[in-house]
């Protein structure tokens, strides 16, 4: 079966000797070329929109254009005072420490089925070969309502359940408004990628990265690209481990501790015929500390077409052909096989 460890007691096993099914030998040409010791998050790093300037008319026109070029050039950008209640992200962060701290069996009391991605577990494992993930996730669809399923949402911390409402509930909000500001930057109706997504679909992914032995042989996350709309990630301790493909190599985020860490999906770049660019990224961890964040994911309903928006195709002609969202999706799940084989030919 496809069934694999949980890295978390696995972590707990090993000493010094990682299994081969974790190591990326990839990693190993990656440092030899390396930026001489230097920590390239020092030099750059992605733009900071404030989303209180985004709301406020004085401001809000600076902001906007702010962003748009943030959305063009990069791809990602941290926000900060989105207007998430402190006491919300603080409640988040503090019930997705707690539900990873629980023992291993009551964890597993919302283990994932097979084959399917909701639950406690790791990322999706589609061969034998494939290479793993040094992380275990919990994956929960959250709005709308309707598409909640509640056997998969941890009854311990007590709290949790709601906390994770209330918290779709504000990343709606934040979305939204991004969304409306995105539309203008790019001379659509303002309400145009709001209606889009209004009636998508939001998920929610917790992920969970022990310490590492060996950090510098694996990945927490492998590099991949969000297969959704918008991605809006709180990192919930200190950990960093965070990297964005930039200028052919990976650059760290230092993620800001209030701020949501977005970036702009594989659906909003074909929607704006490649406008907006959805940038590949990965997760490493380190060798003392877990790392721990959680990712929203805003998506389309079953049943949209995903193509480009008719007035945001100009002279470049159509860059990506017209797919439903279930297409789409069958698509995705094509991708990471040939990922994951194109991972085995590159260890040969
Ligand atoms: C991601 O969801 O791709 C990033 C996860 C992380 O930074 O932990
Ligand atoms: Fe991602």
């Amino acid at each position: 079966s496809l069934r694999v460890d949980n890295v978390q007691a696995l972590a707990g096993r090993v000493s010094s000797e990682i299994p081969e099914r974790y190591v990326r030998p990839e990693r190993k040409e990656e440092d030899a070329v390396d930026v001489n010791g230097h920590d390239v998050s020092e030099i750059y790093s992605i733009p900071i929109i404030d989303f209180s300037r985004l709301a406020n008319p004085v401001s809000s026109k600076e902001e906007t254009a702010k962003l748009h070029s943030a959305c063009e050039d990069w791809g990602f950008f941290q926000l900060v005072n989105h207007g998430v209640p402190e006491e919300i992200i603080n409640r988040m962060k503090q019930n997705t420490e707690e539900f990873f701290k629980l023992p291993l069996e009551e964890k597993e009391a919302f283990a994932q089925l097979p084959g399917q991605i909701e639950g406690y577990g790791q990322a999706f494992v589609q061969s034998e070969e494939q290479k793993l993930d040094w992380g275990d996730i919990l994956f929960l669809g959250t709005l709308p309502p309707s598409v909640r399923q509640m056997r998969f949402w941890p009854t311990n911390p007590t709290s949790f359940r709601e906390t994770i409402h209330e918290y779709a509930i504000e990343l709606k909000k934040v979305s939204d408004l991004l969304l409306q500001k995105m539309s203008q930057n790019l001379g659509l109706e303002p309400e145009k990628l709001y209606d889009l997504f209004n009636d998508g679909i939001q998920a929610i992914r917790f992920n969970y990265y022990p310490p590492c032995p060996s950090p510098e042989k694996v990945l927490g996350l492998s590099p991949h690209s969000d297969a959704v709309g918008l991605t809006l990630l709180l990192q919930v301790n200190e950990q960093q481990g965070l990297q964005i493909r930039r200028k052919g190599g990976w650059l760290p985020v230092k993620a800001l501790p209030q701020a949501f860490i977005v970036n702009i999906g594989d659906i909003v770049e074909i929607l704006t015929n490649g406008r907006y660019k959805s940038i590949e990224h990965r997760a490493v961890v380190s060798n003392e500390k877990e790392r721990l964040s959680v990712a929203g994911f805003l998506s389309l309903r079953i049943g949209r077409m995903v193509e480009p928006i008719p007035e945001l195709v100009k002279e470049e002609g159509l860059l990506y052909r017209s797919i439903t969202f279930e297409e789409y999706v069958a698509d995705l799940f094509k991708r990471v096989q040939a990922d994951s084989r194109r991972s085995q030919a590159s260890e040969k």
